[in-house]
């Protein structure tokens, strides 16, 4: 796919605000000079906001972005642009509640609005913790200004008596030792310290990771961004190199419409497979997809990860973290492996101007224990799995690196937990009827039902298992999971029980079947007695009646088409509205 470069130069959009001598404009101009602009600034260079996810209450977003935000000025003004720094909208997975991913959503359209909104001619958009990845590249797909990533980058390693502490992995690890007696809650105190060891997002290939590596697939980040530490001054570089591309971009026009292409969204699902990826990069493309206009789908996830063996060696499927993942070259060395193996459209077109396959021929793999050869994959077939059935016609998903082998194809008596707080209440009692055997079932956790679609998919196991030494048991809700959990986990079951799907009338008792290898998953019971059952509900959960969770909740769509507010879908474009002086 050839991108041809527009003509340069030509009137820039931003030229609507600061260009000639009216008044309109020079009320515009004049204020702008209230900041000390020189006015040669204003004569048709591109102005570049750069959209800033800093903020002190997402750590993951921390002090170092504003750094990066600096070193991102430096290269818009080297290459001839006007940088302008616009702080926006900033929801961080670790402290936003209900959840950050009700957020999302309120992001991408607060960020949207921001860019088509103001005197802009292309953005960089710096990102970092889950939600912010998707949120500001949705934004950027609606309005299709020209719009480059920069993430702020992962954690140093952790280190808890020389073993490595990868983000949320060993949260999950260390709270189900200390219910299985297995550390003292004064080492699980002490171990804290050691999580979290610089700025930057989770060290592992959570979400985040995930995200970042799959705006490097798209082609919408220079190659190689994914995984440099947020630390490592090599980041600087990146955001400094990422100012002066993205001024040519606007030059050139180079759109998200000319980046995130179907053929791009089938380099990211094969790239998140290898990896061992999130699964919530099946919502967040889903919903990046549903922006871009391009016709992307559950099936899409199954039938093209379904091959590609998961050779990254990275918590939470694997070992390392992701500062050894640089080391060792980093997504690149991914993105070739695919192309040599005939599992990447090597001619999809990148920010950089070139083909994916131009910007990763070239790289060399410098540690084959961390990025693996395939012959020792974690798994052959690494891909998000799509189950469906008569408990979820709509789809739910699994991550099979995550999973014990052995679960995959599993029948198991339903214990059932009617929501998060159901749950919590009941889990830690002795008397729980439950086995190893069991499939844990929860409700009411979907996009509609939290409301927000919160990461408690994988429920912890009740003590009394785990002190058997059982670490994994088959979990299924219409929630999320951290992406940096694990386990025998199903997930974003659709319909979700708040809408009315088979999830919300499972019962204690019912025998459900998980059958990974035919893609299925199935309540026993006949189908006169689910369309009774179904008949009989009624809603339980609680709604919203004012404010942004209102909204949220009468206008989610299901995790099966990325959990986007039905009225934001699509790309609206940049046209500038009327000015209003
Ligand atoms: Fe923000 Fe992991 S919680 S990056």
């Amino acid at each position: 796919m050839a991108f041809t470069p527009a003509k340069w130069p030509r009137r820039l959009r931003s030229q609507e605000w600061y260009g000639g001598n009216s008044r309109d404009t020079i009320y515009h101009r004049g204020w702008m000079k209230n900041q000390g602009y020189p006015h040669d600034l204003f004569d048709g260079r591109p102005i570049i906001g750069i959209l800033n996810t800093w903020s002190e209450l997402s750590p993951c977003n921390g002090i170092h972005m504003k750094e990066l935000a600096e070193k991102v000025k430096a290269g818009i003004w080297e290459a001839g642009g006007f940088p302008v720094e616009v702080p926006v909208f900033s929801a961080s997975e670790n402290t936003f509640r209900p959840t950050a991913m009700m957020f999302r959503n309120l992001a991408a359209l607060a960020v949207e609005e921001t860019i088509r909104g103001q005197p802009m001619d292309g953005c960089v958009l710096l990102v970092g913790c889950d939600k912010t990845t998707p949120s500001l590249m949705m934004a950027a797909a609606s309005v299709d200004l020209p719009a480059i990533v920069v993430t702020g980058g992962p954690m140093l390693n952790g280190y808890y008596r020389n073993e490595r502490v990868g983000s949320g992995t060993h949260l999950w690890k260390f709270s189900e030792a200390v219910k299985a007696g297995e550390m003292t809650q004064d080492e699980f105190l002490e171990a804290e310290a050691s999580m979290s060891r610089s700025t930057g997002t989770c060290n592992t290939m959570g979400t985040a990771s995930t995200m970042a590596s799959m705006a490097e697939a798209l082609g919408m980040a220079l190659s190689g961004n994914a995984a440099i530490p947020a630390v490592d001054s090599r980041r600087r570089v990146m955001a400094q190199l990422s100012g002066r591309r993205i001024v040519q971009m606007v030059k050139d026009d180079l759109k998200p419409s000319d980046v995130m292409t179907k053929e791009a969204f089938e380099n990211a699902i094969r790239t998140n497979a290898a990896i061992g990826g999130s699964t919530n990069a099946v919502i967040h493309l889903l919903a990046m997809a549903g922006r871009a206009g391009v016709d992307l789908t559950l099936e899409d996830w199954d039938r093209c990860g379904r091959d590609v063996p998961t050779i990254v060696n990275l918590m939470p499927s694997g070992k390392y973290l992701m500062e050894e993942f640089f080391y060792a070259g980093g997504l690149p060395v991914v993105l070739k492996r695919l192309g040599e193996g005939g599992l990447l459209h090597k001619d999809a077109i990148t920010v950089s101007g070139q083909s994916m396959w131009d910007e990763v021929k070239d790289v060399v793999n410098h540690n084959e224990d961390v990025i693996l050869p395939t012959d020792k994959a974690l798994t052959q077939s690494g891909g998000i799995v799509v189950v469906k059935g008569n408990l979820a016609p709509k789809g739910a998903v699994l991550k099979p690196s995550a999973a014990t082998p052995a679960l995959l194809q599993h029948k198991g008596r339903a214990v059932v937990f009617e929501d998060i707080d159901d749950y919590k209440a009941k889990i830690n009692d002795p008397d729980l009827d439950i086995d190893e055997t069991c499939i844990m079932v929860m409700k009411n956790c979907g996009p509609k039902g939290y409301p927000g679609m919160a990461e408690v998919g994988n429920m912890g196991l009740p003590p009394k298992i785990l002190k058997k030494g059982i670490t994994d048991m088959v979990r299924l809700s219409d929630a999320r999971m951290s992406g940096t959990a694990y386990g025998t986990v199903v997930l974003h079951t659709s319909p979700e029980a708040a809408a009315g799907g088979p999830l919300a009338v499972v019962q204690n008792g019912d025998m459900i079947e998980l059958d990974v290898a035919n893609r299925r998953l199935h309540l026993d019971i006949s189908d006169a007695e689910l369309a009774e059952r179904l008949a009989s509900w009624t809603p339980q959960h609680e709604r919203a009646d004012s404010g942004y969770a209102w909204l949220h909740q009468h206008h989610v769509e299901g995790a099966d088409t990325g959990a986007d507010l039905d009225f934001l879908k699509g790309c609206r474009g940049s046209a500038v509205g009327k000015d209003s002086h």
